[in-house]
Formats: structure tokens, C-alpha cells, sequence
């Protein structure tokens, strides 16, 4: 029976890329997001995946369809929980409504994927591989809620790991650098690019594979002994301090 995984914010981007990769290894993909025309296309070629429109957010949602992927596939080994929002903006101007906005998706929505799969992931003995962000590791202006909202799925990751190590689940998690997708250029502007460029020992941004490499990686049995990770895959801008661009040639 080929392995499942579950990878939540498919349709595009970081998400799309991890399904690709996944049926490239011989896996099969359930598909999860909530925007279902842009779900529909992006699966229409992709044998062996099969999607589910569902908002992570919301707990009945998730349940139906935590259930429907096991209807179908039988079992799941592996739980991508990558869907996520960005909003740049001021702590004063980040009202109530856009903080509870980006932590129902990026925090609630990775607790609520979790618990649910736990009964399946134990059967397996799989893995949950979690998106957090650079944001979550340093802090930045304008970050208020995505920030704190992926240094909080950080913490989730290594409560996770302590907790279901003993049913051989392991959890882990992947800091993305930069990655042009649809998400990242609706908040960062030309001067964020630039800083960016200047932040990074690699001088660039990353690709939507390289990162799906790193969490297919984690997903798979070559992973079998690491747990309880934070791995940045983000061109060496985490470990790099000041003076960069002034000793660059
Ligand atoms: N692109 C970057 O530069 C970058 C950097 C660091 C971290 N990340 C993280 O990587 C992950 C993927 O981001 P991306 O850049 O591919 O974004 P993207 O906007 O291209 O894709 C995100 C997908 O998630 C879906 N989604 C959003 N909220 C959802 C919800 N509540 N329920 C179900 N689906 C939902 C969207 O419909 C979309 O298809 C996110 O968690 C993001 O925070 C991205």
C-alpha cells in the first residue's frame, strides 16, 4: 500500500510543490485547501492526489475531512501543515479581527490538522512536519501577528515531539526563507526584496522546491531518528548577524 500524505495549502505555492514532490517519491497526496477553483486546477493533472476543500481553521471542517481522507486512503504517514496567511502591518494598526485572522490559520489551524490526524499518524508511526517561517526565529517590524503567530507553531512543533514521541511519531519543522509565491509578494514590497537580498549569506530568494526538498526529507524514513527540529531553509539568513553587504566583494 503506497504511503499518504496529507499537505494542507496545496493549491498553490509551497504546498503545490510538496505534493509534486511527494508523488515523484511514489507517494500518494491528499490535497486540503480552502480556495476550491484554484485547488481544482492545480490537481487536475496530478494522479494519485486527490483534493479536499476544507478551511483549517474551522473544527467541523477539519474533522470531515480528516475522515474523508481516511475513507479513502486508509491511512496517513505524514501531516504538512503549511497552509498560512501574511499581513504586514503596525502593532497599532493591527486590529483584533486581522491578529485573530492570521492566528486561526497559521496556529489554530495547525493544532486543529494535528490532533485530528494523531489517531492515523499513530497507526503508521508517521510524521507531522509543521511551516513556521524566519519571521518565527527573528523578530521584525511589521510582523506582529505572522511572527509571534510561527514562533508559536515553533513551540507547537517541540510540544508535539516531546508528547508523541513515545507512538513513534515524530514532529518537526521547516523555517522557509523568502519564496516568491502569491503570499509572499502581496506583503513584501521592493524595499523588503532588497533587504532581504542583503540579509541573505546566498544573496537570494528561495524556490518553492527547495523547500518542499527539506520537508519531504523530514517526512521520509532517511528522517527516521530526527525529531523535535527547527531546520531553516532560508539561504543562511537565520544564522547571519550584521555587516553583511559590507564585506561582500
Ligand atoms: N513564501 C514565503 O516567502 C514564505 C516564507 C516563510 C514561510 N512561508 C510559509 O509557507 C507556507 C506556504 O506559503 P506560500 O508562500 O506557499 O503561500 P501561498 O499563499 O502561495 O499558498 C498558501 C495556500 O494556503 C491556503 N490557505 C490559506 N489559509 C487556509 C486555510 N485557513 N485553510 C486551508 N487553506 C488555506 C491558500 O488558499 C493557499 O492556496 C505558509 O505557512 C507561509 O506562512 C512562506
Amino acid at each position: 500500500m503506497l504511503k499518504t500524505a496529507l499537505v494542507t495549502g496545496a493549491a498553490r505555492g509551497i504546498g503545490l510543490a510538496t505534493t509534486k514532490l511527494f508523488l515523484e517519491a511514489g507517494w500518494q497526496v491528499a490535497m486540503i485547501d480552502r480556495d476550491l477553483p484554484e485547488l481544482d486546477s492545480s490537481a487536475a493533472d496530478l494522479e494519485k492526489a486527490e483534493h479536499f476543500a476544507c478551511d483549517v481553521s474551522i473544527p467541523d471542517e477539519v474533522a470531515a475531512t480528516v475522515a474523508q481522507v481516511q475513507k479513502r486512503f486508509g491511512r496517513i504517514d505524514a501531516l504538512v501543515n503549511n497552509a498560512g496567511v501574511a499581513d504586514f502591518g503596525p502593532i497599532e494598526e493591527t486590529t483584533f479581527d486581522r491578529w485573530r485572522r492570521v492566528m486561526s490559520t497559521n496556529l489554530d489551524g495547525v493544532f486543529l490538522m494535528s490532533q485530528e490526524t494523531i489517531p492515523a499518524l499513530k497507526e503508521t508511526k508517521g510524521a507531522i512536519v509543521n511551516i513556521a517561517s524566519i519571521s518565527g526565529l527573528r523578530a521584525s517590524t511589521l510582523r506582529v501577528a505572522y511572527g509571534t503567530s510561527k514562533a508559536a507553531v515553533i513551540q507547537l512543533t517541540k510540544q508535539q515531539a516531546a508528547e508523541l514521541g513515545e507512538y513513534g511519531i515524530r514532529c518537526n519543522c521547516v523555517c522557509p526563507g523568502p519564496v516568491r509565491t502569491k503570499l509572499a509578494m502581496a506583503v513584501h514590497s521592493q524595499e523588503i526584496i532588497d533587504a532581504y537580498h542583503d540579509a541573505i549569506p546566498l544573496n537570494r530568494y528561495g524556490t518553492e522546491r527547495e523547500i518542499a526538498e527539506v520537508i519531504v526529507f523530514l517526512c521520509s524514513d532517511k528522517a527516521s531518528y530526527v525529531t523535535g527540529q527547527i531546520v531553516a531553509a532560508d539561504g543562511g539568513f537565520e544564522s547571519t548577524g550584521v555587516g553583511l553587504p559590507a564585506l561582500r566583494s
